[in-house]
């Protein structure tokens, strides 16, 4: 059971992100809150501290929300409403800061840190990871694929900003690189499974691409 405080927690970003389309939408909080707990008690992390910093990660994003990004200001009046002390607030924050500024320049110092990256990082690969690749190529109008558009495994940052590549050139350039990037061995178990699934989809596609399915 979620203790009262996660619950008011999950309340909180169900309201925020109540009118949010993008890929960071409520569900994707969610997903990420139930598997950042699962890894959190494997590996022995502070379940509470975790399922906060995972439940706020995306409320002060960036693109998302750019006013109250650089404070972190609705992480903050959250904790700071709920009662959380100050200490611990900034612990949290500090995770939330580590996993999303800059994407993969910091990485977290803290095994609570670790888990909720984690989970974050899962989110994008599996089932899941496939659905939301191909909803994101069909908001950004990319190809599915295309046999003359290579992947291109070494882009730097702004190349990879700017790449108008196809769905499936992203499972290469980016979703099949996060298994050897997960932090704790929960993590990387269930991201072992999970990339072998997306690997198979990706050779029945093109089976079936060419016809010879
Ligand atoms: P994050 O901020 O969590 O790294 P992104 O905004 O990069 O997330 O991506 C959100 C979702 O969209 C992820 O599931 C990711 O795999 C997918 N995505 C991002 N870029 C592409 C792309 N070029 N092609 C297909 N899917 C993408
Ligand atoms: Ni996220």
């Amino acid at each position: 059971m979620a203790s009262e405080l996660i619950e008011r927690a999950i309340k909180y970003v169900r309201e925020k992100f109540e009118n949010e389309f993008s890929g960071h939408d409520f569900f994707h909080t969610l997903r990420v809150y139930k598997t950042a707990t699962h890894i959190a008690r494997e590996e022995n992390a502070d379940v509470e501290t975790v399922q906060l910093a995972a439940l706020l990660h995306d409320v002060d994003d960036r693109k998302i929300s750019p006013e109250t990004y650089l404070q972190q200001a609705n992480a903050r009046g959250f904790l700071r409403t709920n009662g959380v002390d100050d200490e611990r607030a900034e612990a949290i924050c500090k995770i939330i800061r580590q996993i999303s500024f800059g994407a993969n320049s910091t990485a977290p110092d803290t095994l609570e840190g670790m888990c909720v990256q984690d989970a974050d990082r899962l989110d994008a690969i599996g089932a899941i990871g496939i659905a939301r690749a191909f909803a994101y190529g069909g908001n950004h109008n990319r190809h599915m694929y295309h046999p003359d558009i290579k992947p291109n495994l070494n882009m730097t940052k702004e190349e990879y900003v700017k790449s108008e590549s196809t769905t499936i050139n992203h499972f290469y350039e980016k979703l099949f690189k996060l298994t050897a990037m997960m932090n704790t061995e929960a993590a990387g178990r269930i991201a072992r499974r999970r990339e072998a699934y997306m690997r198979e989809f990706v050779s029945e596609f093109m089976d079936e691409w060419e016809g010879n399915k």
